[in-house]
């Protein structure tokens, strides 16, 4: 695995928008995975200001997002494809027929998955995942304890997961306690992964993933056993 560091939160954001910059000029169709929180924040801050100057060109790229709370509307401030829409995917020149979330208001979420999980097939799987990580080592929605032959599904979040996601909502019993999440197996199929962190609270986990034991106990340790995964770290994510 490799590893980049950079001083800060900003320059790991732009050292991100750069990388899929490139990624985007090699391969214009590029399918993008893409997630959610507050890390890659800056990123598409960064992807916008490129693609409103014209160094980025999205009108080919395909993304699918990692994950989705499952119930809650696509329209409710907090699902993920309302942030998505609102943080990035409105101010670009993507085709809304080439951006791909989880429903959250599906009526067979069983059958979503496996509808999900088709999609990706058929655009040629995911050239470029984006993906952050939980403090406790989770990838997506994929809590400590799944399985790394996962693939797209319903999966409810650990008590720690809602601790964190409550501070979006107005109160706790407001989060939702499931949601639609790519596998692990899914994450490991894209053929280039980079993952973001930054900040002292997640330092733990990002050197557990790095080069703790490959355990289904810290999920993104699994990507220890990918053949090209970035670590993007600020300062303060990294003290090994
Ligand atoms: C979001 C996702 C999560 C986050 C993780 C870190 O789509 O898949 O795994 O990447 O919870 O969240 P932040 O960036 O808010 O610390």
């Amino acid at each position: 695995m490799k590893k980049i560091i950079e001083k800060d939160y900003q320059s790991l954001s732009e050292k991100a928008a750069l990388l899929i910059k490139e990624e985007i000029e090699k391969n214009p169709s590029l399918v993008l995975g893409l997630a959610t929180g507050s890390t890659p924040l800056g990123l598409y801050k960064k992807l916008i200001e490129m693609n409103k100057k014209g160094e980025v060109d999205f009108s080919q790229v395909t993304t699918f997002n990692l994950d989705e709370y499952l119930g809650i509307s696509s329209s409710h401030p907090q699902s993920y494809n309302y942030y998505m829409h609102k943080n990035f995917f409105d101010e670009i020149n993507i085709k809304k027929e080439n951006v791909f979330i989880p429903h959250g208001e599906t009526e067979n979420p069983e059958e979503h998955c496996k509808w999900y999980e088709k999609k990706i097939e058929e655009k040629g799987g995911i050239d470029l995942q984006i993906l952050g990580i939980g403090g406790n080592g989770h990838i997506g929605f994929n809590e400590p304890g799944s399985s790394f032959s996962s693939s797209t599904r319903v999966v409810s979040l650990s008590k720690e997961t809602i601790e964190d996601n409550s501070r979006f909502f107005e109160k706790k019993e407001e989060v939702p306690k499931k949601a639609i999440t790519m596998g692990i197996e899914t994450i490991l199929k894209s053929k280039r992964i980079i993952l973001l962190s930054s900040g002292e609270n997640k330092k733990e986990a990002v050197k557990k993933a790095f080069k703790g034991k490959v355990t289904e106990e810290v999920p993104a340790s699994v990507l220890q056993t990918h053949s090209r995964v970035t670590f993007l770290l600020d300062e303060k994510a990294e003290d090994f």
